[in-house]
Order: C-alpha cells, then structure tokens, then sequence
C-alpha cells in the first residue's frame, strides 16, 4: 500500500509540467474519423462517443442510462460542436447488464442506429482493442472537455490528450476504490486530463506509425479534471468485448 501510495506520487513528480489549461490539443475530425457524439434534440451535446460499426456507436451508461431514445441523435464527422456534421437517430440502446450506477462499473452502452452510417475520410469506425494493456502504454483521449479548471463549458472544438496507462491496483489506491480488470487507468502529465464534458469518450491506442488505432476504454469518471496526479478512469473495452459482439454481431 506504501509503496503503491510512494510510486504513483513519483510518478506523478516525474510527470509534472505545470500547464494553465487542461492540456488537450485541437485536432480534425479526419485524424479521428470514429470520433462521435450524442446530442440532445435539437442539438444539444451530451457525451463523446466511438463509432465501432457501420449501425453502431458505444459510449458511457451513464450517458443513455433511463433516457427515451427519440430525444438523442448521434452526430458524426464533424470536430465542432456547432456543427451537426450527419446525423442519425437512435434505434436502440443496450445498457451493459453490470453497469452499476453507484460505482460506474462497466459503464458501457451499445447504440444503434436506425440506417447505416455513411463513411467517408471523416466518418469511420475503430477496432476494439482484445488484448490486456499494459502499465505505461501511451493512449490518446479525444473529447469537447473543458478546457479550463475550474470547468465552464465544453469546448467546442474536437481536443486530444496523449496520456499513459497505470496500473489498476494503483489507480485503486489513488481514488481509495475498489477497481477490477473491467476498468481501466490513465495518468496523464500534471494539469492535463479528461474534464466534465468528456463522458463516453474514446481512448485510443496512437495509430500511424504504430499500427491500426484501437479502442481501449470509453471514459467513464472524469472527476480528475487535470488536478495533479488523479487518473482518469474508464470502462475496459477488452473486458466488454465479448458482450459487445454479442450484441451487436460485429
Ligand atoms: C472533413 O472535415 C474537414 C474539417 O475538419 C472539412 O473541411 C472537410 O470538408 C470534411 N470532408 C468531408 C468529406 O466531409
Ligand atoms: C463487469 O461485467 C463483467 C461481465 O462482462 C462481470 O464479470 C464483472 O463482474 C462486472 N464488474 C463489476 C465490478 O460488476
Ligand atoms: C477552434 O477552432 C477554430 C477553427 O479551427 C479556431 O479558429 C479557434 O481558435 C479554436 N478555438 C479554440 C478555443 O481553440
């Protein structure tokens, strides 16, 4: 527990970089052609989401979780949150069968889509990540977070944060929770991280150079917003993987 406790606190020094901002870098949609969001009718955002098929998005429970899926859309291919970019309504929604809305466990949600979406250079789906990550792996999270701590409003503007996977035991230890292998951890330099706004957002493997991007995690508690040294944490997308296939026949 000490050494735990000692080691994400070393950590965190070696990471600390002071920014003013919470550290996300304007990026395009064609860089993140997956990138989703649902928006309230008319055309109010709500949460970030991943377009995993051609019908098909997954984002956070706790973003769809009781609503009528006639007020929401999906919006896609677009980085500005006023544009609309295509939209498509909600056929259905399928709330994991663990989500706990106490602890956030499995915070994941299926939503698909009454027509196919139309892909182009800014509309295209992810893989979903199978393998187990590993602690320090560098990701990148995309979102309209704010920006700023204390938070305002989302920014409108698509944003990316390059941040490193930590060790679940520690990510327990740091937020005093209980966290099993359907979470998922990331830490990023001090004063960067996800933000209110950032819900149901993806994590991505970096993609180019390093082969295929994947999907990760889909945010799920942005408590952190970039106060030093609090992770960010998500629900795991290898360990929601064989629901999600099930359900979706991807
Ligand atoms: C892709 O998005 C960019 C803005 O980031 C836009 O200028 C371009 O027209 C879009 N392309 C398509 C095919 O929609
Ligand atoms: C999350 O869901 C998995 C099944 O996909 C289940 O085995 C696990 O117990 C759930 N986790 C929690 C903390 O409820
Ligand atoms: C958002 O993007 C637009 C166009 O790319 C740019 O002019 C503007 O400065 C950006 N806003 C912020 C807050 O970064």
């Amino acid at each position: 527990m000490r050494s735990y406790l000692l080691g994400a606190v070393v950590f965190a020094l070696s990471l600390a970089n002071v920014e003013s901002i919470i550290g996300g870098t304007n990026t395009k949609i064609s860089n993140f052609p997956f990138y989703a969001s649902i928006r309230m009718y008319p055309n109010k955002y709500s949460c970030g989401a991943s377009i995993i098929g051609k019908q098909w998005v997954i984002t956070a429970a706790q973003c769809v979780y009781g609503l009528d899926r006639r007020s929401l859309f999906v919006a896609v291919g677009t980085d500005s949150l006023n544009r609309i970019g295509a939209s498509y309504a909600v056929d259905r929604i399928d709330i994991h069968p663990y989500f706990n809305r106490i602890t956030k466990a499995n915070d994941t949600a299926l939503v698909r889509l009454t027509r196919n979406i139309v892909f182009n250079q800014n509309v295209s789906s992810i893989l979903l990540a199978s393998d187990i990550i590993s602690t320090g792996k560098t990701l990148v999270l995309v979102g309209h977070g704010a920006t700023s701590y204390p938070f305002k409003n989302p920014s409108s503007n698509l944003t990316m944060i390059v941040t490193r996977s930590i060790d679940i035991a520690q990510c327990g230890t740091i937020l005093r929770q209980k966290l099993t292998k359907s979470y998922l951890c990331t830490l990023a330099k001090s004063f960067r991280g996800a933000c209110v706004g950032d819900v149901g957002s993806p994590l991505v493997s970096r993609g180019g150079s390093f082969g295929s991007r994947k999907l990760y995690g889909v945010l799920s508690l942005d408590q952190s917003c970039a106060r030093g040294g609090q992770p960010d944490v998500y629900s795991s997308i290898t360990d929601a993987r064989p629901w999600i296939l099930r359900n979706t026949g991807l």
